[in-house]
């Protein structure tokens, strides 16, 4: 069991086609482009115009297993991070499942919010490591503009959707070296997106919020402490430091919030991947995008050392520390 790694071995990425840059918002809300920019880093994101998560997890799905260079019937296990499904039932992972073709695998969704990428490959590796399974394709997305409150400025502008996926196979090489999972009850109800509204006969008073519910001070402080806590978490023990670490893709919340919490640490800038300009904070999606556009781009090549950092609602946390 020890000398088992969960490994990654493929990665892809998919967006919707339709970029809606800050200025939009300044036709609907009382917001501009300098505001959004300089508070988030956020110059864009895109909106779907009909697809849902399962559509976007599917392309990007089918990407990684392109990269992989396997076919979907290898896969054994599927899971989707996502507080986003297209339903309560099925889960988003079945449907994929379906779009794809793995008749071998098992699918399930897991909800833990902006890190759920982190907790879903994290269960995969377990699952890999236990000997139950080989093959696992682990995606994070979302369609959050079907939960957004447009009219509300201070959430609309931060949130977008997108998916990725990576594929995680086992290997007596070594691929993921460490996780760290927390999770801690949110007291105060700083981040918090309603599912369906408690209604029936019986209930005389209706819900009708809609959208996104954030104290995004309450949001900064607890994500400010909990990156550097959460990557220190990844590295204990191992031997290993942030001077041998190449890359850093922690979840793309905010960058003012990422440089923050970098200055804390000391750890150069140079070292974290911030794509947040392009997509904005898409929860489950922002860290498997992100690990694909690295890839892509050969900032990091087989071998190097990489640390995945999420932090998000629940409150729920967790890192990697992953050899590629
Ligand atoms: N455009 C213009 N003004 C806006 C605005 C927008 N889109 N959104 C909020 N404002 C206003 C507020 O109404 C407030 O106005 P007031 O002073 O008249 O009341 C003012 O800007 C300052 O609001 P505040 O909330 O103090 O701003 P901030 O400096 O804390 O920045 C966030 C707001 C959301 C950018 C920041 O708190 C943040 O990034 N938090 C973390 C959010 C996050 O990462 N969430 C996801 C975690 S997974």
């Amino acid at each position: 069991m020890y000398n088992i790694y969960g490994k990654i071995i493929g990665t892809g990425h998919c967006v919707p086609d339709n970029p809606v840059p800050n200025k939009y918002f300044e036709t609907i809300l009382e917001t501009d482009d300098e505001w959004i920019r300089t508070r988030t880093g956020i110059e864009s994101r895109y909106f779907s115009t009909g697809q849902n998560t399962s559509g976007l997890g599917t392309k990007a799905a089918e990407y990684a297993l392109k990269d992989a260079g396997i076919e979907a019937e290898e896969l054994d296990m599927i899971v989707f991070a996502t507080i986003s499904p297209d339903a309560f039932m099925p889960s988003t992972a079945c449907i994929v499942q379906k779009n794809i073709g793995a008749v071998n695998a098992f699918a399930f969704d897991i909800t833990a919010a902006c890190s759920g990428f982190v907790y879903a490959l994290t269960a995969a590796n377990q699952f890999i490591k236990t000997g139950q399974v080989k093959t696992v394709l682990v995606l994070g997305g979302e369609v959050l503009s079907k939960a957004l409150d447009f009219t509300d400025r201070s959430t609309a502008v931060l949130f977008g959707d997108g998916a990725g996926a990576a594929i995680l196979q086992k290997s007596n090489e070594p691929g993921i070296i460490q996780t760290y999972l927390g999770s801690k009850a949110d007291e105060k109800n700083c981040l918090f997106l309603k599912a369906l509204p408690l209604e029936n006969p019986f209930i005389e008073e209706k819900d009708t919020k809609k959208g996104i519910i954030m104290d995004g001070r309450e949001v900064f402080k607890f994500s400010t402490r909990i990156i550097g806590e959460a990557l220190d978490k990844a590295l204990e023990g191992t031997g290993y430091t942030y001077d041998d670490v190449k890359m850093i893709i922690p979840h793309q919340a905010n960058s003012r919030l990422i440089e923050y919490a970098t200055e804390k640490k000391n750890i150069p800038k140079e070292k974290f991947y911030l794509n947040i300009d392009q997509y904005s904070n898409t929860s489950g999606g922002t860290i498997p995008i992100a690990l694909n556009e690295v890839r892509q781009k050969k900032l990091v090549i087989s071998g190097d050392l990489i640390l995945l950092v999420g932090f998000g609602a629940g409150l729920t946390w967790g890192s990697l520390l992953i050899r590629l």
